[in-house]
């Protein structure tokens, strides 16, 4: 008893002691007023396919907790979990059909109680996954809405009568057809849904709706959760005039659909209801069309989130290369417009990408594990809460799908069936999607060497990236020069130096083609980065005098102290 007390004061100094006090001298500005979630490192778990506990292929909540020391042991402070709520499962969970119960293939409430109190335990806090700008189908307040035109849950919900014709076009991401309406007979009206047939759109314009979201919220919150990452978000309010978009509005839908009328109304009540009344974090999927529109989220003044995400950046790489003048254009950018106000997260992939080794490094054997490691250095050491995406700290890449059978993604099949529906290259389609379908960084976590990479006992959901008798966490484990255990010590440096986190970045030698290079200063405190994301030698020129700057890590066994970079090679000196 009374060491499980002393436990829980350790875990709880872990978590609410600031690391390490900032320089005095530093210029007070909204970027340098620390909070929890500026200095997290975030490490997110796509639950499906982490660890399978009960042996049917599916991962699940127990599977994580059989994991939490390997977590802890990678010095990450919080963790994401995509969306663990009871769903029919059409979009892996994004298709919520009751927010307060657990998906059935992932375990029980029980089970989420054991996690969540097994990660504070640890030091480490929970930020959940809220999909509220849409619901399943098969939730119970859409089977009411649907069920008649005078059911009081009829507004939860977008509906277009049919008598007034059809309605005014909005395009759907994932739909077979790509049209957002969908004709339901029952009542003779058309619902919308941005994303598939199994996800209508909720109405916020509805104060019952927002009312149900908050109590939710809440729901969660009292439980003992630290934060929510908002799902879709900036589409949630509509302009229920339904204006008829000009033709080709679906090649840019986020300008028409993004930040639409009272978002901002919305956000400051969810603000209000919830979040002012928690020590919770808030980050919302998606920043507008525009820096203003970014700031307008995440201000602090605004009192709405605290961070957003957008992304221009994930959106550089592309199947026959990226430009790294363009991938450094972005970044400062961003962090330029938010250097005094506001705050973002920093992310190379997620759950909706392809993996970013594959993507913006090298996964070619030679250079996977080299370019790994300095794809991990640039997120570890720029302005923003890095979100890492799990697996990519072993350096798991695209697993070679070639076969349409081989994917899972509905999104991915409908548009399959679209593009064959329109007599597209198919082999064209299928090489694309090999490249940057999201199904790529959804294989199951590479465990160890054993049948399915350690995953599961059984057959997963999804197949496992052939390569895993060689690239695995357990293989790593016995390496102290593996991509996991640079992993570890990177963390470890952001961790040790506020710098990396609230230190002023500057862009060097903007038109190199080959190497990211970038000072990070706080007070005294000079650090200089220089990143090679090519495969060949490479030297940035950035006019600092190297002879007294100190190597604090670097991706080779040897780094390199004069800024002669190899191929991918990483290093942090302090200056
Ligand atoms: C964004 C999520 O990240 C994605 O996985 C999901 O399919 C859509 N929103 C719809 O919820
Ligand atoms: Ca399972």
């Amino acid at each position: 008893m009374r060491k499980q007390f002393l436990m829980l004061i350790i875990a709880t100094l872990c978590i609410f002691a600031p690391f390490i006090s900032l320089p005095q001298n530093m210029s007070k500005t909204e970027s340098t007023d620390r909070k929890w979630w500026k200095e997290a490192i975030v490490y997110q778990i796509y639950p499906r396919s982490f660890k399978d506990d009960n042996g049917d292929g599916i991962g699940d909540l127990k599977g994580i907790i059989s994991k939490l020391d390997y977590i802890k042991s990678l010095g990450v402070t919080a963790v994401w979990l995509n969306p663990i709520y009871t769903s029919p499962n059409d979009d892996n969970g994004y298709d919520v059909s009751d927010y307060r119960n657990i998906m059935k293939d992932f375990g029980t409430m029980d089970d989420f109680d054991a996690l969540l109190k097994g990660l504070h335990e640890r030091g480490i806090r929970l930020v959940m996954d809220m999909v509220v700008n849409h619901s399943s189908d098969e939730h119970e307040w859409f089977k009411q809405s649907r069920s008649s035109r005078n059911s009081p849950y009829r507004n939860y919900y977008h509906w277009w009568n049919a008598e007034r014709g059809t309605p005014p076009p909005r395009y759907s991401l994932f739909d077979v057809n790509h049209d957002a309406w969908r004709y339901d007979s029952l009542t003779n009206a058309y619902y919308l849904h941005y994303f598939s047939r199994k996800q209508p759109d909720l109405n916020w314009e509805n104060p019952k709706v927002r009312q149900e979201v908050f109590d939710i919220m809440k729901f969660w919150a009292d439980k003992g959760i630290d934060g929510f990452r908002l799902d879709a978000f900036q589409f949630a309010a509509k302009d229920t005039t339904w204006p008829v978009f000009p033709k080709g509005y679906e090649k840019n839908f986020t300008k028409y659909y993004a930040i639409g009328p009272h978002l901002h109304d919305y956000l400051k009540e969810m603000y209000n209801e919830v979040f002012s009344k928690y020590d919770v974090m808030s980050v919302a999927e998606g920043a507008g069309n525009s820096f203003r529109d970014a700031h307008d989220l995440v201000d602090a003044d605004r009192k709405e989130l605290n961070m957003a995400y957008a992304f221009d950046a994930v959106d550089v790489a592309k199947p026959d290369g990226y430009s790294l003048v363009h991938l450094k254009e972005v970044f400062t950018k961003w962090d330029n417009e938010f250097a005094k106000k506001g705050w973002l997260s920093i992310f190379l992939a997620n759950h909706d990408q392809a993996r970013m080794v594959t993507r913006f490094g090298n996964d070619n054997p030679q250079y996977r594990e080299i370019s790994s490691k300095m794809l991990t250095t640039f997120i570890m050491t720029m302005r923003g809460t890095p979100f890492y995406y799990n697996g990519d700290e072993l350096g798991m890449n695209n697993p070679g799908f070639k076969s349409i059978r081989d994917y899972r993604d509905m999104a991915t099949l409908n548009e399959y069936r679209h593009q064959e529906n329109i007599g597209a290259d198919m082999r064209a389609y299928l090489e694309r999607i090999a490249f940057e379908c999201r199904d790529n960084g959804r294989t199951p976590f590479q465990w160890n060497g054993t049948a399915n990479a350690g995953f599961s006992t059984s057959k997963p959901w999804i197949n496992v990236n052939p390569n895993y008798k060689t690239v695995n966490a357990a293989v790593q484990e016995k390496d102290p020069n593996s991509v996991l255990n640079y992993f570890r010590s990177v963390v470890k440096l952001r961790k040790d130096n506020p710098v990396l986190v609230y230190g002023k970045y500057t862009l060097l030698d903007k038109q190199n083609p080959d190497v990211y290079a970038y000072t990070r200063v706080l007070g005294p405190k000079r650090l200089l980065i220089l990143l090679n994301f090519h495969g060949h030698n490479a030297k940035a020129i950035t006019g600092i005098n190297m002879d007294k700057a100190k190597v604090l890590l670097g991706n080779y066994a040897r780094p390199s102290t004069n800024g002669e970079l190899r191929p991918y090679e990483a290093v942090v000196y302090e200056l």
